[in-house]
């Protein structure tokens, strides 16, 4: 991090932000009886005065000589023991000065604070005393602070920072105030201090140890959901990854959450969710709100993994709840017939109970869930934020308490992303909102043509009929890019154009760049009960980025061949 990203002054940043990015700016001074320093929202009353608890030699000026002379550390046998700390606490904070030269670390001004967490949950700003550090050496300890020579003022400043996006997110996305800009700089912090320009892919299956201890100490953490300890080591593959760390954080930022986790698919991630929400904490009933993917559905219904399912329409969220109930799962827009859920009324009826939302369909390109209350924003990466049908995984954004316990079961059952789909998918972000808005812009002309189509009895597609839900307004930000259509012959009909079509793949899957049909009653939602199948008379499409004539002339000749009985095409028109 270069010094004058760190030069603004609070209230610079503070104009700034904005929905896409939170700030963390952490008051650190003498540490001492801060063991507990608490949870975000109650730790500005618990932080002892900065002013009261530093040393006396401090100067008031922001020379880093003179911060690091004003730093004091607990003396304390365990900070004394310490590699680092071999020469007491001067040595603390020689180490500090090394460590703060190249990553930033600067006073943030006179006295005074602000905090900002009263008024917007997912902002907090504390402003810190004239002897105060600013630190943004996170960015390379994966979201918590350290850096520091003392393992004991490490933990301490660690446990204080229960962050939402850590400052390394914020103070590198400086100056990105548009979603678009975010999707191509997030989760590259490092890169300059890396010395590369694109992701660096990691492909260790396991990471030297520092010493027995702190191996032992970073496997601890790491196996029980944490991040990696300062000076640790990542262990093992299965536990954490940088590649797939930076695609994290990336997508991370661009649903304005805390974290993010990412498995090997979207099945994984949702098997770790119901894990980890429901029966492992005691809570084995969910609330799924139909219709939802078919292998979703399928999941809960099975009651494979010791839960048992309430399936309801998103109305009847709050009479389906019982004291056991760990979670409520809600897809938005609806698979396959694309109604928009409400996730403020679903997350208002679900009282304290997590609520999970499958984000896939409208990517944080349309739709943040987080925004809406939601606790847990699920994706199958491999559709849209992949795009290119070449990856399978998943990723779910949430909130740090729900990204480790996430990250607990991940390590557990082994179903992390492998850092080669990371890498895609990492690298598929920075496209993702041009080809969502290129994608969406055919769908609705596609949809609307359908619209005049005699062989088309229905068609599903956001916003077609105006937004009477006043849900494109306030939640889903664009129509998106899938479309389902009703054929006025029935299942027949609808067989015989998926089999017809030339450009578009007959197959499941979505969100690519190429243009996908499928029947979802026979394969996607095959799984479900019938009486909550789709109908066999409904075809969705995923719309890909071909030109829109081309797309439409392909589904104009598979749809003529409904009225002649032909089951392969013939003529292009
Ligand atoms: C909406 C939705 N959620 C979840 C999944 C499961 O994801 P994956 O196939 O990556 O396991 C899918 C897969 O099609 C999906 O369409």
């Amino acid at each position: 991090m270069h010094r004058d990203v760190l030069e603004d002054d609070v209230a610079q940043r503070r104009g700034i932000l904005h929905g896409h990015m939170h700030e963390e700016v952490v008051l650190a001074c003498h540490v001492k009886g801060l063991d507990h320093a608490g949870r975000r929202h109650d730790r500005v009353e618990q932080l002892p005065d900065p002013l009261a608890s530093v040393s006396t030699e401090t100067h008031a000026d922001d020379s880093l000589q003179r911060k690091t002379e004003g730093c004091r550390v607990d003396e304390d046998a365990d900070a004394g023991q310490h590699p680092a700390n071999a020469e007491g606490a001067n040595a603390v904070c020689a180490g500090r000065l090394r460590d703060a030269e190249f990553f930033g670390e600067r006073f943030v001004g006179p006295a005074g604070r602000a905090d900002h967490g009263r008024e917007n949950p997912q902002v907090e700003l504390i402003e810190g005393g004239c002897r105060a550090l600013l630190f943004s050496q996170v960015r390379l300890l994966n979201g918590r602070l350290g850096l520091l020579s003392s393992a004991q003022f490490d933990q301490v400043i660690a446990d204080f920072t229960i962050a939402p996006n850590p400052c390394r997110t914020f103070l590198h996305t400086r100056g990105m105030d548009h979603l678009d800009t975010l999707a191509v700089h997030a989760g590259r912090a490092d890169f300059a201090s890396l010395g590369v320009h694109t992701p660096p892919l990691d492909l260790s299956s396991t990471y030297p140890l520092p010493d027995v201890e702190r191996g032992g100490d970073s496997y601890e953490a790491l196996a029980t959901g944490g991040t990696p300890i300062p000076g640790g080591s990542h262990v093992y593959a299965r536990l954490w990854n940088p590649t797939v760390s930076r695609f994290e954080e990336a997508l991370a930022t661009l649903e304005a959450a805390e974290a993010s986790v990412a498995f090997a698919s979207g099945m994984a991630a949702l098997t770790a969710a119901i894990v980890s929400h429901t029966v492992s904490i005691g809570h084995p009933h969910v609330v799924a709100v139909r219709p939802l993917y078919g292998g979703s559905d399928h999941m809960l219904a099975s009651g494979l993994l010791g839960t048992q399912a309430t399936f309801c329409g998103p109305d009847e969220v709050g009479a389906a709840l019982r004291p056991e109930t760990g979670l409520v799962i809600v897809e938005t827009p609806a698979n396959p017939t694309l109604e928009l859920v409400d996730i403020a009324a679903v997350v208002a009826q679900a009282n304290d109970v997590p609520v999970l939302v499958d984000n896939t369909f409208a990517t944080p390109v349309l739709q943040q869930p987080l925004a809406h209350g939601a606790t847990m924003s699920l994706h199958s990466a491999t559709k849209y934020l992949g795009g290119h049908g070449d990856v399978v995984g998943g990723v779910i954004a949430c909130g740090a308490e729900s990204a480790a316990a996430l990250r607990r079961v991940r390590a557990i059952t082994g179903g992390i992303l492998h850092p080669l789909g990371a890498y895609l998918l990492h690298r598929g972000l920075p496209t993702l909102p041009l080809r969502m808005r290129a994608q969406q812009e055919t769908a609705a002309k596609i949809a609307r043509r359908l619209l005049e189509h005699d062989a088309i009895a229905e068609v599903f597609y956001p916003g077609l009929h105006g937004d009477p839900t006043g849900l494109l307004a306030r939640q889903q930000h664009g129509t998106g890019a899938m479309v389902s259509l009703r054929l006025r012959g029935g299942y027949d009909a609808a067989a015989r154009v998926a089999a017809s079509t030339r450009l578009f793949t007959h197959a499941v899957s979505l969100g690519g760049v190429d243009s996908l049909i499928q029947h979802p009653a026979a394969l996607t939602h095959r799984p479900v009960a019938p009486e909550a199948r789709p109908d066999a008379d409904i075809l969705r499409l995923s719309i890909g980025l071909e030109h829109v004539d081309d797309l439409f002339d392909d589904l104009r000749q598979a749809l003529a061949l409904t009225r002649d009985g032909k089951s392969t095409a013939t003529t292009v028109h």
